[in-house]
C-alpha cells in the first residue's frame, strides 16, 4: 500500500516537475510525501537526489540483487558508529541508504571497554580531513538489547536489507549461539568482522582470525554449517596477499566477501608532549585507518579478490562488498568497475551524516547517465580485466611501439631514402595513393 502510494507520488512529480524533465538524474525539488532533508552539503560532495524507500525516482537504475538480497541502491552502512543502535539504523533506512550493517557484536559485551579519545584525524593544507584513525572495540551494548533494537527494526523495516556484523572467540558453540539469535530476529545477512585491529585480536578475535587462514577456515565452516542466511567473511587488509584469506572464506563456504576493514596505524607523535597520538591517559595505541587516504589500497586489495572470484569461483555466485573511502558517487563507480557488487560507507557517514546517501546516488547515477549504463550490473568488473601484471604492460608497451613503427607514414628524414626502394619510399609520402 505504501509502496504503491509512493510510486503515484513519484510518477506525478515528474510528469510536471520541470527540473526532472530536464535534468531526471539531478533533480532535487522536494516531493509530496516523501522522506525528510535533501542530502549533505560541502565542497566536492554530489549534487543529491531523492530517494524513496531508498530508491531513486527517475534516471538509471541503481537497485542491487546480491546473494539473494534485493537493495533499492549499493550504498551499506559499514559496520562501525554510524550502526550502533535503533535510533541512527532507522535513520539510515529513513534517509534512503540500500543496506545497514550494524556495529559488530558479541554474545558478552561485559569484555568490551572503551576509551576516549579514540579517534584522530588527519587534515590537508586546506583543513580538509582525509585520513582517520579509531581504536573503537566491538559494540559495547548487551547482546540482548541489540537484538531486541535490530528486531524492531526489522519489523518495521521489513523489505530493507539488515545485515548483522558478528565477531567471536575462538570456539564453536559460540559461534553457533550468536548465529541462531541472529537468525531468530530474521536479519538477511551476516558480515563476519574478521579484520577488527585493535583490542580484539588481544582475545584472538578479529584480525588475529583473519591473518591466520587455517583457524579463519574453520571458524567460516562452523558458521556456514549453521547459517541459512547469506554470509559475508569481512577482510583485514593488515596481510601480504588478502587474496588468500579471502578465497579460504568463500572455499568454506561464505557466500561473499567484504573488504577493507581499517589499516593498522599510529596517527603520530605529539612533537612537544613527545607522546604519541591519540593519547589515553599519556600512551597509545595502533588502531585502524580509514576514510579518503585508504581508497586506493581499499580499491587495490578489492581487485586481487574479485579477480580471484572471477579466477577460483567463477558461476558461483560470489559477492564483494567494498569499502574504503568512499565519498562520493565516482568513488563508488571505481569499486564497482573493479568488481564490487555494494559498496559500504562508515567514515563518510562519520563526516558528513545519513542523508549523504543521496549525494552518493546522484553521483553514481550522474556517472552511469554519461556512460549511458541503465543499471549498475551493466558496468560492474567492467576496469578489472585492465588490471594486469607488469610484464605484461612491457610486453604490451613493446608491441604497441612495433606497431607503431609498422604504420608510420613516409620517411622521418632524407637519411632514410633507399637506392633499392626508392619508388616505394616515394610512394609512400603520397597523399592520394
Ligand atoms: C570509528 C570506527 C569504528 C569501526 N567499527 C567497526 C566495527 O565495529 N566492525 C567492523 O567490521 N568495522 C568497523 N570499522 C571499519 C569500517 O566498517 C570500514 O571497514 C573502514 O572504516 C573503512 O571504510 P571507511 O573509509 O568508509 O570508513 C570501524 C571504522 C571506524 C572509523
Amino acid at each position: 500500500m505504501l509502496h504503491q502510494k509512493s510510486l503515484r507520488a513519484r510518477s506525478s512529480h515528474a510528469e510536471s516537475c520541470a527540473a526532472c524533465l530536464r535534468r531526471p538524474y539531478k533533480c532535487i525539488v522536494p516531493r509530496a510525501g516523501t522522506q525528510q532533508g535533501i542530502g549533505a552539503s560541502g565542497p566536492g560532495l554530489d549534487e543529491p537526489i531523492e530517494l524513496i524507500d531508498g530508491r531513486v525516482t527517475s534516471g538509471p537504475d541503481l537497485s542491487v540483487e546480491v546473494n539473494g538480497l534485493k537493495l533499492p541502491n549499493p550504498f551499506i552502512i559499514g559496520s562501525g558508529p554510524p550502526g550502533t543502535n535503533y535510533q541512527v539504523m532507522k535513520k539510515a533506512f529513513d534517509e534512503g541508504w540500500g543496506g545497514v550493517i550494524c556495529k559488530t557484536l558479541s554474545l558478552d559485551s561485559s569484555k568490551v571497554v572503551n576509551v576516549t579519545p579514540r579517534y584522530a584525524k588527519l587534515r590537508d593544507s586546506s583543513n580538509r580531513v582525509f585520513g582517520w584513525q579509531n581504536f573503537e572495540l566491538i559494540s559495547d551494548r548487551p547482546f540482548d538489547v541489540m537484538l531486541a533494537e535490530m528486531k524492531r527494526l526489522k519489523e518495521e523495516y521489513p523489505n530493507r536489507v539488515l545485515i548483522a556484523s558478528i565477531m567471536e572467540e575462538y570456539n564453536k558453540n559460540a559461534w553457533e549461539e550468536i548465529i541462531g539469535r541472529c537468525e531468530e530476529i530474521n536479519v538477511d545477512a551476516f558480515e563476519i568482522n574478521f579484520s577488527c585491529p585493535h583490542g580484539l585480536p588481544e582475545r584472538r578475535m578479529g584480525m588475529a582470525m583473519g591473518q591466520d587462514p587455517e583457524v579463519l577456515g574453520e571458524v567460516c565452516s562452523w558458521i556456514n554449517a549453521v547459517a541459512t542466511k547469506p554470509v559475508w567473511a569481512k577482510m583485514t587488509p593488515n596481510v601480504t596477499d588478502i587474496a588468500y584469506p579471502a578465497a579460504v572464506a568463500m572455499q568454506a563456504g561464505c557466500e561473499g566477501v567484504a573488504a577493507i576493514n581499517t589499516i593498522s596505524c599510529i596517527m603520530g607523535v605529539n612533537l612537544d608532549t613527545l607522546r604519541p597520538e591519540p593519547s589515553v591517559e599519556g600512551y597509545t595505541t595502533p588502531g585502524g585507518y580509514s576514510w579518503k587516504a585508504v581508497k586506493p589500497i581499499a580499491l587495490a586489495k578489492c581487485t586481487a579478490i574479485a579477480k580471484t572470484i572471477q579466477s577460483e569461483f567463477a558461476g558461483q555466485g560470489k559477492s564483494l562488498s567494498g569499502i574504503g573511502g568512499v565519498e562520493t558517487g565516482a568513488d563508488a563507480a571505481e569499486f564497482i568497475l573493479l568488481g564490487s557488487d555494494t559498496v559500504q560507507v562508515c567514515t563518510g557517514v562519520m563526516i558528513h551524516g545519513y542523508p549523504v546517501v543521496k549525494n552518493l546516488c546522484g553521483g553514481l547515477q550522474k556517472f552511469m547517465a554519461k556512460h549511458n549504463f541503465a543499471s549498475v550490473a551493466e558496468f560492474k568488473g567492467r576496469s578489472l580485466p585492465y588490471v594486469t601484471v607488469h610484464s605484461e604492460l612491457v610486453k604490451r608497451q613493446r608491441e604497441a611501439l612495433h606497431a607503431r613503427k609498422q604504420a608510420r607514414v613516409g620517411l622521418a628524414n632524407d637519411a632514410e631514402w633507399s637506392g633499392d626502394d626508392f619508388v616505394k619510399n616515394a610512394e609512400s609520402m603520397v597523399a592520394n595513393r
